[in-house]
């Protein structure tokens, strides 16, 4: 295993910080031993830890050197994929299947990385762990720390992550350090401060949060029988699990386990951009913008894993999408309907796969896989403020009703539209 920054292809046997002296991020190569997907299939329904994770299950592709008594581990992963009709009714597309990230144990697709990269941060020595977040990196962060025995330190804008996610942060007993300013203001913060103050960093820079994120795409073609579906449509922030899915791709074709290369399609929120833009402009640098969305779990203006997702959207001829915050929230209220649920960033990947199948870039007859990436309990405000009218555009309000306590009362409340 050696670590190879994605820019200038320098190579060095052991870890020495997650930016190059080129300035390029660093990714993990492995040198893989031969690995058959029958070996995956036969750890299906396993108990035995770290096997029993929807990510250690796939060890030889994710971290092979570690051992298995080193894994930090929930389990993780083993999440559900979902058929609902009302969901293709309303994207226009026939085959959409919906794989829920949300079902992890801190909620959100955070606890794949977060597996690898903390069991790493114990390899590493490492006593104080440090994120910036929006929100679902600190709660996992904090509850991997917590059962690590290590200490958490996570930076949140101020006032501008979801209260489900604050909450956990808090519970499990994260040092919260509120930041006056925004996502990207916290990242710059954070990679100041683990420098100076020795601090171990988890987000996705650390190429094993990436490595862990990989086993969506595992996971997701093992419960489709190893056949790949021709889109993958993912909610794009930080841009991590657009880099993860691309490199899991990458890697499984170069071990002969992928049929063929299904298209990622990136979706950011409109008032969060900036990776959209720079697809649109074909490739150059990317240009930070100051962020503004509903999705405050993607509202991030300077993504740091953006020439990693670029190389990922290109290499399998995918495309980026961006979506209305008014989109976000009628395709949340659909995915919510059919009783499935997601958090508003979650519901962009809907939102984008509906729009690009309006465009005639996914085609009516193709298989589209959306990931949801977090939990519907995450941001309870959005929703309630969303169904008691606090959004100008709500076409799927459910409004609650408050009565007398009285028979008579909820007669008439049940007679009367909602
Ligand atoms: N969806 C949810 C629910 C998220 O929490 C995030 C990122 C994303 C999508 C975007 O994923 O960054 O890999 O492109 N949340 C980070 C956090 C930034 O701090 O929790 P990405």
């Amino acid at each position: 295993m050696k670590y190879r920054c994605v820019r200038c292809g320098r190579t060095a046997p052991s870890f020495e910080g997650f930016q190059c002296g080129c300035g390029g991020l660093v990714e993990v190569e492995h040198r893989f031993i031969e690995v058959s997907r029958e070996t995956f299939d036969r750890r299906l329904g396993c108990t035995e830890e770290p096997y029993n994770s929807g990510v250690w299950r796939y060890k030889e592709l994710i971290h092979p050197e570690i051992g298995a008594e080193q894994v930090v581990t929930r389990p993780e992963g083993n999440t559900n994929l979902y058929v609902r009709g009302g969901v293709s009714e309303y994207t226009g597309i026939r085959r959409l299947t919906m794989k829920h990230e949300g079902e992890n144990p801190t909620g959100s697709f955070k606890d794949r990385g977060m597996t690898v990269a903390v069991s790493e941060a114990l390899r590493a020595g490492a006593e104080t762990v440090v994120c910036a977040s929006t929100g679902n990196t600190s709660a996992s962060v904090a509850a991997y720390a917590a059962q690590a025995g290590l200490r958490s330190v996570v930076f949140v804008p101020a006032g501008e992550i979801a209260l489900g996610k604050l909450a956990q942060a808090l519970a499990y007993g994260a040092r919260v350090i509120q930041v006056k300013g925004y996502f990207d203001d916290a990242m710059r913060l954070v990679r100041e401060a683990s420098r100076q103050l020795n601090l171990y960093v988890l987000n996705s820079l650390n190429p094993w949060r990436i490595e862990g994120q990989k086993s969506i795409v595992f996971e997701a073609l093992q419960q489709m029988r190893w056949i790949p579906p021709d889109w993958i449509v993912v909610p794009a922030g930080n841009l991590g699990n657009t880099s993860a899915f691309g490199k899991a791709l990458k890697e499984l074709g170069q071990l002969g386990l992928l049929e063929r290369m299904p298209r990622i399609a990136a979706v950011q929120a409109e008032g969060a951009n900036p990776f959209y833009r720079l697809w649109k402009d074909k490739g150059g640098r990317l240009e930070p913008v100051n962020p503004s969305t509903v999705a405050s779990a993607i509202k991030i203006g300077d993504p740091v894993s953006w020439e990693k997702a670029l190389d990922a959207v290109g290499l399998t001829g995918g495309t980026v999408e961006q979506v209305s915050d008014s989109e976000i929230l009628e395709a949340k209220a659909v995915v919510d309907a059919t009783g499935v649920g997601c958090e508003p960033a979650s519901a962009a990947s809907v939102a984008g796969a509906k729009k690009l199948a309006e465009a005639g870039v996914i085609g009516p007859d193709e298989e589209v896989l959306c990931v949801l990436t977090g939990n519907i309990l995450k941001d309870t405000e959005t929703t309630i403020r969303y169904h008691s009218g606090g959004f100008s555009s709500a076409g799927r309000m459910n409004r609650p009703v408050t009565v007398d306590a009285d028979l008579g009362s909820i007669e008439k409340a049940l007679r009367s539209p909602t």
